[in-house]
């Protein structure tokens, strides 16, 4: 596992987005041979899609052959709900960009047989080939998109009820109303997030430094779903100082130590 540990939001935001267009620069997609992402929303991702708006603007990234996968989706929200995970997609990223309409792919929380569209959902990742680069977020209790604790870290796509705390959690986006939050969700499984060639997950402020240390310090648990990644051939955690807290000082300096030529993100960008 990498552990990127940069000093605030900006710098981790910027290095985020520098390595996904590096990302999908090697791979030099095709049309018939697209690059394929995972995405997540929550506060977190805003400053990495808005580097990644910045950066298609300037020229230095395309997204015609990019195929987008979301990581969740409320169940009884309709995709033009403000809170739905469809608008904050197309309001935070891709109205901004040139990545086509059928290239976006978001569970559908208002289908008739949620099961089926979950099923659907794991078919059409595994029609594209899987997918090369799943980033992803936290929740304070170290869930990663809706596996909250105790999810099996072999789970697929499905329906989850959401536990009191996200409902908590999220309800700063509905004006704090916690009768707002919707209770259930559609989400990818863990084992859908582990079988994605590679894995970012993105972490910022003291209120992640407990799953964050979590994650990378303690077993592998599913109380703490993101520790799922320590198996993961490919991980990479990219954090702000205020994320580290709750790591031991000898970790976040064996971190930043190993990683200190690449820190910069611009340095991913020459080319
Ligand atoms: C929700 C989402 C997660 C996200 C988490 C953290 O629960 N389902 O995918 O990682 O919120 O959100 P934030 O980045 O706003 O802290």
């Amino acid at each position: 596992m990498r552990v990127i540990i940069e000093p605030d939001y900006a710098t981790m935001s910027r290095w985020a987005a520098a390595y996904v267009v590096h990302s999908i620069r090697q791979f030099n997609p095709t049309k018939d041979r697209p690059f394929v992402m995972g995405l997540p929303t929550g506060s977190t991702p805003i400053g990495m899609y808005q580097n990644l708006i910045k950066l298609h603007k300037a020229g230095k990234i395309s997204f015609a052959h990019v195929v987008t996968f979301n990581m969740d989706e409320y169940v009884g929200l309709t995709k033009d709900h403000p809170q739905s995970y469809h608008a904050f997609m197309w309001d935070n990223l891709f109205s901004h960009i040139d990545i086509p309409k059928h290239n976006v792919h978001i569970l559908n929380g208002m289908a008739k047989d949620l099961w089926a569209e979950c099923d659907q959902y794991e078919q059409s990742i595994q029609r594209f080939g899987g997918i090369e680069l799943f980033v992803g977020g936290i929740g304070p209790d170290g869930h990663l998109a809706f596996n909250e604790p105790g999810s099996s870290l072999a789970s697929r796509t499905r329906v989850k009820t959401l536990n009191e705390s996200t409902v908590i959690a999220n309800a700063r986006f509905f004006d704090g109303d916690l009768s707002r939050v919707p209770r259930t969700a559609l989400t990818v499984g863990v084992g859908t997030v582990m079988d994605a060639r590679q894995v970012m997950i993105l972490a910022n402020g003291s209120g992640k430094a407990r799953a964050v240390a979590a994650g990378i310090e303690e077993g592998v648990n599913h109380m703490w779903t993101v520790s799922c990644v320590q198996m993961h051939p490919h991980a990479i955690f990219v954090c702000d100082d205020d994320a580290t807290l709750e790591l031991k000082v000898g970790t976040v300096q064996y971190f930043k130590s190993i990683e200190k030529d690449n820190l910069d993100p611009d340095k991913m960008l020459i080319g």
